[in-house]
């Protein structure tokens, strides 16, 4: 009687957790688009419509979100792209930007060693070698089955066409138009105001995308666009060479893969450390059983916030570019080291950072990124994050080239021990040096459940990437929230130093703040920023999809 009852709880327990959420999302039969724009999500779509696979709508997105969404999508920048293939073959795509030759150890740092405030975020001395088009075209070459002209027509047709400005692009534009002219001159683009409901042309980014399309990869590494952006990036006193052009090479990586419960997670590997953070993070939480506690209770705030904090103190010591630092990896993903570096920690009470490191810091900036997740008509999977670092990057615009330029190099540790915009601080593995990647927070990720594609997610969101990418995947998987209302949900962050967690406005109850804080906790009421703008795909249990787009932009899932 009693193994009867038991056995029904057990049964039902376990059924409710393991029956899938119903959609409130965009839930399409085929295949699905979602981006940070519907221009660019509906050019993804076409191309999938007109017989392309995912890869084929990469390149087509990415290049769309270089139009319809300066701040964060580029040609200026670069990314990493998670794939799963339909017969579940897995890869990992870096066309992170790197460091100039010229560049040194201390090129940010004044005579007695100090940074020098703006070298590293603004304008040309900012500028990495942008990976960007060598990673288009590095995917189309091995992965994709349309011509590349067809894929680049929707596109340019767009820049030609123009883009209606949204009020979040009229707000963005708006906040950042006095450092866009400061740094780009009155003579720039971005100078006249923009309304919503204007158009926006491109017609020099429109040539350059076209030149592109006729001339090949090469057209912008060594060709006619190669020495307009060297001369215009060395007139303004920055480092970026044709030889530094011509040198660039996108790099396939292996990917970082690990087993959450019955989960197989893939993620982008160093130069990020998306991959490697978020396989802490979830080892780290796994003995817990997180989805006992309710969704955003104090309880599973703590949990993540404890295994936040511990990963970042890892991520931001040992991470590098991998082809230039040594990273114990076999070390910091094992089980065993996780589970101890867990074994402090109780419920009664906040771990201090001091403890796990030291350092005190404060978060300076939030800033930006764009992600795009794809699934095709055969099963084909691709998840992508790009970025030019900040909002509109250093905020030089390349008015003859039409695109803005990165200020990726501020991903490095200038100096190690001092804070990025991000507030991260970095070690001598993320030090400058010619050629080497910067590392990197993206976190573009697949989820496969029981053997099959699960979900496709990432955001933006510079160092709060990684944990909004590890909440979205919990709050679907553990909290058996939709793929829609796992974006939707507020979220938090918390990474090491500066020692406070921050809150997303409005989203979390006074008395779940008053627990934390009486466990002793700190809280940033001040600073309440948007985490995160993910973008996600998730597989429903008779194949169809549900999009997962974030409110918090302008995204928009599209498909068919
Ligand atoms: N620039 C943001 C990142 O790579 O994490």
């Amino acid at each position: 009687m009693l193994f009867a009852a038991l056995s029904l709880l057990l049964v039902t327990g376990i059924s409710c957790r393991k029956s899938p959420a119903s959609p409130t999302g965009l839930v399409t039969e085929k295949a699905m688009v979602v981006s940070a724009r519907e221009e660019a999500s509906a050019i993804g779509v076409e191309i999938l419509r007109e017989g392309g696979n995912a890869f084929d709508a990469m390149v087509a997105t990415e290049l769309a979100l270089a139009v319809a969404y300066p701040y964060a999508g580029n040609l200026g920048g670069g990314g990493f792209m998670v794939y799963r293939k339909s017969n579940g073959d897995v890869g990992a795509l870096d066309y992170r930007e790197k460091a100039p030759l010229s560049a040194t150890a201390d090129m940010y740092l004044d005579s007695l060693g100090n940074v020098i405030p703006g070298l590293s975020t603004r304008g040309a001395t900012a500028v990495g070698v942008p990976g960007t088009v060598a990673g288009v075209f590095e995917v189309h070459e091995k992965m994709g089955s349309l011509p590349l002209e067809k894929l680049l027509e929707p596109v340019i047709a767009l820049a030609e066409r123009g883009v209606i400005v949204t009020e979040n692009q009229e707000n963005r534009l708006e906040r950042y138009r006095d450092q866009i002219i400061e740094i780009s001159g009155e003579e720039t683009f971005f100078f006249t105001k923009c309304r919503v409901g204007d158009t926006l042309k491109y017609p020099s980014l429109a040539n350059t995308l076209r030149r592109i399309k006729n001339n090949g990869r090469d057209e912008f590494y060594k060709g006619e666009t190669a020495k307009k952006l060297a001369a215009f990036i060395q007139e303004r006193g920055g480092y970026l060479t044709e030889e530094d052009l011509a040198k660039y090479q996108a790099v396939w990586r292996q990917p970082v893969i690990f087993n959450y419960k019955d989960l197989r997670i893939i993620s982008m590997s160093p130069p990020s450390s998306g991959g490697v953070t978020i396989n802490q993070i979830f080892k780290m939480i796994e003995p817990y059983d997180i989805g006992d506690y309710e969704h955003n209770s104090g309880e599973a705030i703590q949990l993540l916030t404890e295994s936040f904090r511990r990963a970042y103190a890892d991520r931001n010591f040992y991470l590098g570019d991998p082809d230039f630092v040594e990273i114990p990896l076999d070390f910091l993903l094992k089980e065993d080291y996780l589970h101890q570096r867990m074994s402090d920690f109780t419920f009664d009470k906040a771990t201090k950072s001091e403890s796990v490191s030291h350092g005190t810091v404060e978060i300076l900036e939030s800033a930006e990124t764009t992600h795009y997740s794809i699934v095709d008509e055969m099963g084909n999977a691709v998840s992508v994050t790009t970025t030019l670092n900040g909002a509109y990057g250093s905020k030089l615009y390349c008015d003859e080239l039409g695109f803005f330029l990165n200020n990726e190099m501020d991903d490095f540790s200038s100096k190690p021990g001092t804070p990025n915009m991000f507030g991260l601080i970095g070690a001598e593995a993320n030090s400058i040096a010619p050629e080497k990647r910067m590392l990197s927070s993206m976190t573009p990720t697949i989820v496969e459940k029981d053997g099959k594609l699960w979900l496709v997610v990432g955001t933006p969101g510079g160092s709060t990437i990684i944990t909004a990418v590890a909440q979205t995947i919990l709050n679907t998987y553990e909290f058996n929230l939709s793929m829609q209302e796992a974006v939707e949900a507020p979220r938090f962050h918390h990474q090491w130093l500066p020692d406070y967690i921050i809150f997303e406005p409005d989203g979390f109850p006074e008395e779940t703040k008053e627990f934390l804080r009486s466990k002793g906790y700190l809280i940033n009421e001040e600073r309440t920023p948007v985490i995160g703008k993910v973008d996600a795909i998730r597989i429903l249990p008779d194949g169809r999809m549900e999009g997962g787009a974030d409110p918090r932009g302008d995204d928009t899932a599209v498909g068919y």
